[in-house]
């Protein structure tokens, strides 16, 4: 469906080391539509809802540390098969084992610096779409250029 949603964010490495543009750059000439975007630090309490799944994991005091040491870019983006292609350009979680061509594989060493989040399916894309946005930040436009893109 072309109007499926995937929640994606730039985490703090990715801000830090100036790949904001570069990381939208590929969703967009992928031919993916831009629906929301915001740039703001985290908070624990947004943190703790948007990794509810991690909450106990050991990884998780570190990693929410991680998360509120800088600005993010959370961002909503619509096409087909969003969620699965947006996981297929962000890599695997290690970017170690991540193929050159995704952005954790050409860009990331470490796990946990691994620069961007994507909803792993379309169920958390739409729990994670309403934790870090409100449906009136949704935005309802209709690319000029999609008939270039879709059959
Ligand atoms: P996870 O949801 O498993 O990965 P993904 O981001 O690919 O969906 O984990 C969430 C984040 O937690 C992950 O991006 C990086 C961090 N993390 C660690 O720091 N150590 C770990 O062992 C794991 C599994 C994740
Ligand atoms: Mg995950």
């Amino acid at each position: 469906m072309a109007d499926e949603r995937t929640f994606i964010m730039i985490k703090p490495d990715g801000v830090q080391r100036g790949l904001v543009g570069n990381i939208i750059s590929r969703f967009e000439s992928r031919g993916y539509q831009l629906i929301a975007m915001k740039f703001q630090l985290a908070t624990k309490q947004i943190l703790e809802k948007h990794y509810e799944e991690h909450i106990s994991k050991p990884f998780f005091p570190s990693l929410l540390k991680f998360m509120l040491s800088g600005p993010v870019v959370p961002m909503v983006w619509q096409g087909k098969d969003v969620v699965k292609q947006g996981r297929a350009m962000l890599g695997q979680t290690n970017p170690l084992t991540s193929a050159p061509g995704t952005i954790r594989g050409d860009f990331g060493i470490v796990m946990q610096k691994n620069l961007v989040h994507g909803s792993d399916s379309v169920e958390s894309a739409k729990r994670e779409i309403a934790i870090w946005f409100q449906d009136s930040e949704l935005t309802h436009w209709k690319p000029a250029q999609n008939a270039w893109i879709y059959e």
